[in-house]
Order: structure tokens, then C-alpha cells, then sequence
């Protein structure tokens, strides 16, 4: 499993322990387009499909806020709404590279159609601005001229300004980008087609430039080329794809990482941003509000408070660079401690829940390094944690009995953060 399943899965089962509410189940009866979606969207998309949900916070890029209209995945002309069929292809195969799951083996097909009409029910896009379809011409199928044409459309609508003169970034003016929420977005990685939100064939790369995303600087570029250059440009951009390590030879995967490894190495600060999100530390170093959503301006101040039966109550440290609160005052090897041995400043030691220290420890050397560089680069936020409260001794011993004689994992829950805490 990669990095990335690790954080949706750990969202996922803190959304599902938030809420007490079991995963889909298979078979059921038909259900109203609303009741699907309280069941299975609204933990990410929120009660009033605003994209406020419990687990929204934690997730980047942020679900969609239906209120609005917007949406990437078109088959439709620039600001029109997008078609039933494009609505029904993303629930049903999930946005690739993101938290939207795939829900066509959770539910029925009856269940999908429903769904996505109360999701249009939630803007007036639909009757404002009814679906214009894109008019496609014929695709043209791929070969080596078609694929070198593509090239010279490529550089000519300047697509590297944003992607780079390799689809990876080489030269690019810049790969931070906002989104219209103010979430920060990568262009995305045309080498990666595995990571393209709509899909790799040349008619989706085709769809995604000749209409735009909806909310993102990814621009339409409807008329900038003729409609044979723009399937051209699609073949380009479809042959710029490299092999997926699951189909690497050996001598292929050494190289890759090789590279990643050179490339982590340059630039640590942004490696250890990139585990620090990967690894879910945001998802419990932070503060909740009542409708357990993060609150703002705490991501990574610590505060969520965490009970473990039967040990105790522990509430979850500021990892900022605050030096009264926070790591600031912090030495490396302390902090490394923590993350690889569960041994805080003060030599207590943690419980191997619910941080996961003991899978920590097996990174290698530079990415610890990695995430400590970055943690320091985080802008202090004074948030004093609470002390930890331990149970008496023998429910603390029952406790660890069961845990590690018995192997049985203790029930955990998680709480909001109450509005003022002092302590430690
Ligand atoms: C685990 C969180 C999560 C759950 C649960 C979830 N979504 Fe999403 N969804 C997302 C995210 C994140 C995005 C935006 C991805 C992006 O911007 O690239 C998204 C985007 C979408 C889009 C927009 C596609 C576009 O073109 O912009 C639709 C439609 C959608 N979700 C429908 C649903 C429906 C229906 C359900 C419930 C059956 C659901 N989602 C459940 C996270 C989730
Ligand atoms: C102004 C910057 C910018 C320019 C210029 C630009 N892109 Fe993008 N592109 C982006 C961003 C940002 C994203 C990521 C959007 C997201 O993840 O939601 C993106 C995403 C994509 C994707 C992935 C689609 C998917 O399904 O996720 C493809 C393919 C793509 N761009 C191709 C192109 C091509 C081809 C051109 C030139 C014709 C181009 N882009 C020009 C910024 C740009
Ligand atoms: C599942 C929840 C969870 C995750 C994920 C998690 N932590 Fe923790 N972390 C905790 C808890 C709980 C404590 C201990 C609180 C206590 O008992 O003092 C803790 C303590 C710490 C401390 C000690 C600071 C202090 O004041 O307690 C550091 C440093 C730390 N974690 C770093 C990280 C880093 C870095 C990551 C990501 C690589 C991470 N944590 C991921 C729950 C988590």
C-alpha cells in the first residue's frame, strides 16, 4: 500500500469512528438519492453539500462544494453545467489520485442514477446553465508523427509554463498553485497518467485541456488550436507516461528511486511536508470543533483529545515551531525520539497506539530528517496541550495484559478539542 491509501484509509476509519457508522452494505434495497448520500457522501462533501464535512479538512485536495457548480470532470463547454454521463462516471469510478472513492462495487447502479441527482439538486447550475456538450471531431489515432505534431502543439499553448518541458516540471514558472477554495494544487505530473483525476485515454487528457477544470488554473484552451492538433496534443501527452512501478523491471525501480531519492535529498523541506501530509499527522495533530472539523488556523498545534481504553485520556502535542507550546525549543534527536521510539521529552514513554511510532521507526534516516526539517518550517501557533491523564495502575495493567498477552487492540474514540485547555 502506498503512502497516499495509508492517509485516506486512516481518514476513513477516524470519519467512521467520529460518527459510530459501519462501511456501505451490498445488497440492500434501494435507496432515495438523499439517504444515499447521508449514508456515504456527506462525511467528506458535508450535510449541505458545501464540502464541509468531518473528514474534509484533513483531505487535498478538498471535496468538491456542490453549492457552486464547479466541477473538473467535463465533457462540456466552459462554464456550462457538466452532463448526467460525467456526473455518473466520477461516482462510479472515483477521482484517481484523491480521496473520492470509486463507488461502483458499494453501490447498485439504481443507487449511483439517485445520487447524482440530489448532488444536481444542490446548485442552480443545472437549469441556469444546462450542459453545452463538447463537439468533438474524430479522434486521431496515435503513431509517431501524430505524437511529434502533439509536441510542437504542446509548446506552442505553452503548456510547460505549468507542467514543465518534460510534463514534470522541468523550467516550469511555478507548480504551487491555488485553487478557487484557497487549497493548494500541484499541475499535475503528465509522466503520472495514473494520477489524472478524469482518466489517461486521449480522450479524457483531450477533454480535460479542451474544457477546462472548473475551479483550478488549469485553463480551457477552447479555439487556441485546430481540433486534429488538440487530439495531436492528446497523443503527446498520453506517450509522456512512464512505466508505473508495478510493471517495472528491477533495474527500472532502482533508477526511479534513485531519482526520487536525489531529488528528496535537494530539497528535504518539501519531502518532509509531503510525509508529514502522507502520514496523517495533520489527522490527529490538530484541533476539532463540535462538528469535528479541524479548526482553523490549528493544523498541527495538537489539541485532538484521544481516549484509550482502558489507559487514559491523551491529548495530541503541537508539532508547530512555537517555542513555549510547540517544538520550538525542541532539540532534533528529541523529536526523533518521539517519532521512532514513542519516548517524550519528559522519558515517558507512549503507547503504541494510537500514533503509530513503531512503523515510523522503519523510514529510513532522511526522511525522518526530512519531516524534522519541515516541522520546523511550520509558523508557531501557541496552543498549550493538556497533560495526559492515566488511569489507575490496574486498569492500566488489565489494559496492557490484553494488549500484549491477549493481542487485542484497545477500543479508541476520538473527541473534539473543548475551547480552552491549559497544561503542559
Ligand atoms: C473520502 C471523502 C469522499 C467521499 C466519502 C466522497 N467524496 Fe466525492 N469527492 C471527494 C474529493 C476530495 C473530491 C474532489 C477531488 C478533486 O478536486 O480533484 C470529490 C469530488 C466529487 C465530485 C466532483 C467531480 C468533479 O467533476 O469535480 C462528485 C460528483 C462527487 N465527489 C460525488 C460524490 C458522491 C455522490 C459521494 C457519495 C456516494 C462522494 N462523492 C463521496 C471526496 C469524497
Ligand atoms: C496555468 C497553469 C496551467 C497550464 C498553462 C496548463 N495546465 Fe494542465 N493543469 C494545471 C493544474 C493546476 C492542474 C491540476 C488540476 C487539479 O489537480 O485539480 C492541471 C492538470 C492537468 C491534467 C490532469 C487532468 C486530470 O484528469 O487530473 C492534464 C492532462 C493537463 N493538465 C494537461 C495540460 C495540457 C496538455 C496543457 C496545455 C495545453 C496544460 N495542461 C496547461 C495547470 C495548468
Ligand atoms: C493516530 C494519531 C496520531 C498520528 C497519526 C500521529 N500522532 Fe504524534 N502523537 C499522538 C499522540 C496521542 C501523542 C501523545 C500525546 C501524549 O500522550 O503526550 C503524540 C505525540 C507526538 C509527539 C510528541 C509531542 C508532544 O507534545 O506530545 C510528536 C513530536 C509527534 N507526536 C509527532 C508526530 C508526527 C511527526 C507524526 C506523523 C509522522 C505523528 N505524530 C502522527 C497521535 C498521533
Amino acid at each position: 500500500m502506498d503512502l497516499r491509501s495509508v492517509a485516506v484509509l486512516t481518514a476513513l476509519s477516524i470519519a467512521a469512528l467520529w460518527t459510530g457508522r459501519a462501511i456501505a452494505q451490498q445488497g440492500a434495497a434501494p435507496r432515495s438519492g438523499k439517504a444515499v448520500y447521508d449514508a456515504h457522501c456527506v462525511e467528506c462533501h458535508g450535510e449541505t453539500g458545501k464540502g464541509d464535512g468531518s473528514a474534509a479538512g484533513i483531505l487535498v485536495p478538498r471535496p468538491r462544494d456542490f453549492t457552486l457548480g464547479r466541477y473538473k470532470l467535463r465533457s462540456t463547454e466552459t462554464g456550462s453545467a457538466p452532463s448526467d454521463d460525467d456526473i455518473l462516471q466520477s461516482v462510479r469510478q472515483g477521482l484517481y489520485g484523491t480521496s473520492m472513492p470509486a463507488w461502483d462495487r458499494v453501490l447498485s447502479n439504481e443507487e449511483i442514477q439517485a445520487v447524482a441527482v440530489y448532488v444536481k439538486s444542490l446548485s442552480p447550475i443545472f437549469s441556469t446553465n444546462p450542459p453545452k456538450p463538447i463537439a468533438a471531431g474524430p479522434s486521431v489515432p496515435s503513431s509517431p508523427d501524430s505524437i511529434d505534431r502533439g509536441k510542437t502543439v504542446y509548446e506552442r499553448l505553452q503548456c510547460a509554463k505549468c507542467h514543465g518541458s518534460d510534463g514534470r516540471g522541468a523550467g516550469a514558472v511555478t507548480n504551487e498553485f491555488k485553487d478557487d477554495w484557497n487549497q493548494p494544487l500541484h499541475a499535475a505530473d503528465l509522466t503520472e497518467p495514473w494520477t489524472f483525476h478524469g482518466g489517461a485515454t486521449a480522450r479524457d487528457v483531450y477533454l480535460r485541456f479542451r474544457a477546462g477544470m472548473s475551479g483550478t488554473p488549469m485553463p480551457s484552451f477552447d479555439g487556441s488550436a485546430s481540433d486534429t492538433e488538440m487530439w495531436d496534443l492528446a497523443n503527446y501527452v498520453v506517450s509522456l507516461g512512464r512505466k508505473p512501478v508495478w510493471s517495472m523491471t528491477a533495474d527500472e525501480v532502482s533508477q526511479l528511486y534513485a531519482r526520487q531519492d536525489a531529488e528528496a535529498r535537494a530539497n528535504p523541506v518539501k519531502r518532509g511536508a509531503h510525509l508529514v501530509s502522507a502520514l496523517g499527522c495533520v489527522l490527529c495533530h490538530s484541533s476539532y470543533d463540535e462538528q469535528k472539523r479541524i479548526r482553523p488556523g490549528t493544523q498541527l498545534a495538537g489539541g485532538l483529545v484521544i481516549r484509550i481504553e482502558p489507559f487514559g485520556e491523551f491529548v495530541t502535542g503541537n508539532l508547530t515551531s512555537d517555542k513555549e507550546t510547540g517544538l520550538g525549543n525542541w532539540s532534533d534527536d528529541e523529536i526523533k525520539r518521539v517519532i521512532t521510539k514513542g519516548i517524550l521529552r519528559n522519558g515517558t514513554r507512549l503507547l503504541p497506539y494510537p500514533m503509530d511510532w513503531a512503523s515510523f521507526s522503519t523510514m529510513k534516516p532522511e526522511d525522518i530528517d526530512a519531516i524534522v526539517k519541515y516541522l520546523r518550517t511550520v509558523p508557531p501557533v501557541s496552543n498549550r496541550i493538556p497533560p495526559p491523564k492515566w488511569k489507575p495502575l490496574p486498569a492500566h495493567l488489565w489494559g496492557k495484559f490484553k494488549m500484549l498477552i491477549l493481542g487485542q487492540d484497545p477500543p479508541m474514540a476520538f473527541f473534539p478539542t473543548p475551547a480552552a485547555q491549559g497544561g503542559r
